[in-house]
């Protein structure tokens, strides 16, 4: 099978990682991938977003199987696009990639079906926003969304009504995330800890992968601006059996059906982003993808071949396979640049590095942003590396995590050092 995988990032460096392993692969694309995605797969220059020149890459190619895995080519259709063509994708189409494309879909989803989420109202003026946010039925904090895709930085958390304008004013009226800021969501504040589960689904059939605990914030003790992430452990220590139990019962199986009833089933990766509040499992988000970075600490302890997977999932037969996951706990340190998530420098020589990108220490490294030119690894974005170890116990794959964090280097590098200390 000659396999395609859209995207640049760890997360896409973490796919074809484990796309090597099967022995259904025969050859792995990466467009555009990334300088240590070069070492494992052959980098195509075309953007992740450009539908028509993918597709005529995948055509020209004859490409058996794509896997789209960045949010913006699912939500702009490339799915739909390439199965026209008659070439089978692992993702969504446009339509059920909305769960995350729309925060008021979304919303909208849950209330109509009954599943646990915060209260929230949608408004479609800045007017009728900003007369909301100084009415009394106002109760602060209050969490503000933009409804399309924003990077990430589309939720602002408001503690009394004149925050709450400067975010209704800052996204509706100044576009700051663009038309993603024509409807917003205003919704309780909810607290507890949170716990991202990634979950295959064929649309009728869903199984959740082993669950994780992102850390969202750019520095230590959960401080600073939010990122794309900073680390990850896997499994979530808050993730008890009895709470997977319920999530199955109230959030996983009754979300699958809902998409199921409303025309546009799931089929890919649906990413579960809970809150363990004390009223129970909560939906903070839905993505229709995998999570970066929590993929990178996810698939090294997948047992089963990650594409007989996928093809079950294309081929709706999710209910006939068993996955398997190993029992260890895996860790994944973000190596940043300086500066990340606001601006930064690249293009500094990154050392420590054997030929391939890899670590001499017991560990996986993962290119988010890097270049490689003259033979040599550079920084090419803001979160440059991410370095992922396993071990049977949870503290030792953290401790292995940051032997290897101290081995690489370059100008700039942020880390955060308390990934897993929860
Ligand atoms: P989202 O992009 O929707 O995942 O939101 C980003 C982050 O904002 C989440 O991971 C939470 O930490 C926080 N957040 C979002 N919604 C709420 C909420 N209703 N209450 C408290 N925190 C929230
Ligand atoms: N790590 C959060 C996300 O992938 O959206």
């Amino acid at each position: 099978m000659k396999v395609l995988v859209v995207g640049s990032g760890g997360r896409e460096h973490a796919i074809i990682k484990s796309l090597k392993k099967s022995k259904r692969v025969s050859k792995i694309f990466a467009a555009p991938g990334n300088g240590g995605i070069s070492c494992d797969a052959e980098c195509v220059q075309i953007k992740a977003v450009d539908i028509s020149a993918m597709t005529e890459f995948a055509v020209q190619q004859v490409i058996d199987y794509v896997v789209v895995a960045p949010d913006d080519p699912l939500a702009l259709g490339m799915v739909d696009v390439l199965e026209e063509k008659g070439i089978p994708c692992f993702g969504p189409g446009k339509a059920a990639a909305r769960i995350e494309s729309s925060k008021v879909f979304a919303k909208d989803l849950m209330k109509k079906y009954d599943i646990p989420t915060a209260k929230y109202e949608v408004f479609d003026s800045a007017k009728k926003a900003l007369k909301f946010v100084v009415s009394d039925n106002a109760a602060f904090p209050l969490v503000i969304k933009a409804d399309g895709l924003a990077l990430g930085k589309g939720v602002i958390i408001a503690n009394n009504s004149r925050e709450a304008s400067e975010a209704i004013e800052a996204i509706m009226i100044e576009k700051k995330f663009g038309e993603s800021g024509s409807n917003i969501v205003i919704e309780e504040f909810l607290s507890g800890p949170e716990v991202s589960v990634l979950a295959f689904t064929d649309g009728k059939t869903v199984l959740p992968m082993v669950s994780s605990m992102d850390h969202k914030r750019a520095f230590d003790g959960n401080k600073g601006p939010n990122t794309g992430g900073m680390g990850v452990i896997a499994p979530n220590p808050y993730y008890t059996q009895d709470i997977a139990a319920i999530c199955e019962k109230t959030i996983y199986l009754p979300t699958i059906r809902a998409m199921q009833n409303e025309g546009c089933p799931f089929k890919g990766c649906l990413y579960f982003g809970l809150m363990l509040t004390n009223k129970g499992p909560v939906v903070i988000e839905y993505n229709c993808r995998f999570g970066d970075p929590e993929t990178q600490a996810v698939l090294p302890l997948l047992e089963t071949d990650l594409f007989e997977i996928m093809e079950a999932v294309t081929y709706e037969r999710l209910s006939q396979i068993e996955i398997k996951w190993s029992k260890a706990s895996s860790a994944c340190v973000i190596l940043a640049s300086g500066g990340y998530p606001d601006s930064y420098k690249t293009g500094f020589a990154i050392s420590g590095l054997d030929e391939n990108g890899q670590s001499a220490e017991e560990a996986v490294v993962y290119h988010a942003g890097t270049a490689l030119k003259n033979s040599e690894f550079l920084t090419a974005g803001g979160r440059v590396l991410g370095i992922t170890t396993t071990a049977a116990d949870q503290n030792k794959a953290i401790e292995k995590a940051y032997k290897a964090v101290k081995t690489i280097s370059f100008e700039g590098k942020h880390f955060r050092s308390d990934i897993g200390k929860y």
